[in-house]
């Protein structure tokens, strides 16, 4: 029976960079039999031009049909001076919370090719590859009461609320020890749990969880500390876990490890494993339009996507194979281009990725 895939190319790059990974999508479903259907629809700024709204009834009610979803980014300076609750990143968050996508898998891998791309010293980034697992449905992104008051001192205060159940605890660290389990068996739980409460509690469900894996070593740091270290020396970690804010800051600074945000893909899975894929970069505005982003973040997310909804693992080291080919040849967008490289354009990037399939 054939998959049905839903598109969702979104604002700014969005639309190039995906293009490029359907194109991808196109060629292993004619030439490598995957049976796969592709829709698409309208997501953030996109959707709100043309229908007022960020995340129309008709792409949440096919985004709840389909087996799997891609997305490119949302957001951009146009819609910037909209309400807050209007605005195109909803459309993003609906999209998580609606579906339940709570588990959010960012892994940062470094490619031997990019090592000098990378800000950070060669001998601290080769070999990089830490997966960071994030809480994408809860926590302050979520949290009630939010808004912005007015105090009787006549000033405006704004608030937001951070929360975690101890069910919302338990399900993304029970998540974070199944992947630990099947790499390094290392997961370090990121927390601030000297200051906020919902954190002590957070640091204490997920040693409770530990308890049944035995098998996987678990240590806790506060996030300031493991911002440091990320940056100090990222190779000492395997798995990290960590709440919906926390883990949003360290996976840009992890993925600038890698040599560029353009790089990293991301996976966003409920308990079933139905999952919405998309790179961990923004929309760009500064770019869109000028051919010349990154397509490798959205290609390789859909390698995650052949990996974890679709059941086709083999389709999924064929795109990262051919990723690395491609890399190997010299080939870089703007974004990781370095002396002695060829650059080139977001679609030859996708061209190139494409010959590389076979
Ligand atoms: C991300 C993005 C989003 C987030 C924005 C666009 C709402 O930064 O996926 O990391 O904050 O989660
Ligand atoms: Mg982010």
């Amino acid at each position: 029976m054939s998959k049905n895939i839903l598109v969702l190319p979104g604002d700014g790059i969005g639309p190039e960079i995906v293009s490029e990974a359907v194109k991808v999508l196109a060629v292993l479903r004619d030439d490598f039999g995957l049976d796969v259907d592709l829709d698409e629809a309208l997501v953030g700024g996109a959707a709100i031009d043309a229908t007022g709204g960020p995340l129309p009834d008709a792409t949440l009610d096919l985004a709840r049909e389909v087996d799997a979803i891609l997305l490119g980014a949302v957001g951009g300076p146009k819609w910037e001076a909209l309400d807050i609750s209007i605005r195109p990143e909803k459309g993003l968050l609906g999209l998580r919370s609606e579906l339940n996508l709570f588990a959010n898998l960012r892994p940062a891998i470094l490619y031997p090719q990019l090592a000098a791309a990378s800000s950070l010293k060669a001998d601290i980034v080769a070999g990089l590859n830490i997966m960071i697992v994030r809480e994408l449905t809860g926590g302050i992104y979520f949290g009630q009461p939010r808004g912005v008051r007015e105090l009787d001192r006549g000033e405006r205060q704004g608030f937001n609320t951070l929360v975690y159940s101890e069910s919302e605890i338990e399900r993304i660290a029970a998540v974070a020890f199944d992947i630990a389990r099947k790499r390094g068996s290392r997961l370090c739980s990121v927390d601030k749990a000297n200051v906020l409460e919902s954190t002590e509690l957070w640091r204490e469900v997920v040693t409770r969880v530990g308890e049944a894996y035995a098998d996987v070593e678990l240590s806790h740091m506060y996030v300031d500390n493991a911002a440091m270290q990320l940056v100090k020396w990222p190779k000492q970690f395997d798995v990290m876990v960590t709440t919906n804010m926390f883990g949003d800051i360290l996976s840009d600074c992890a993925a600038m490890l890698t040599g560029s945000i353009g790089m990293l893909p991301s996976a966003s899975l409920d308990e079933q494993g139905k999952g919405m894929y998309e790179p961990i970069h923004g929309s760009a505005p500064d770019i869109a339009g000028q051919g010349t982003a990154n397509p490798l973040a959205t290609i390789l997310s859909v390698a995650m996507m052949l990996r974890y909804s679709l059941d086709e693992p083999a389709m999924a080291d064929r795109i990262e194979h051919a990723v690395d080919r491609v890399l190997d040849d010299g080939l870089r967008t703007a974004d990781i281009m370095s002396e002695g490289m060829t650059e080139v354009s977001c679609e030859s990037m996708g061209d190139a990725v494409v010959s590389a399939l076979s």
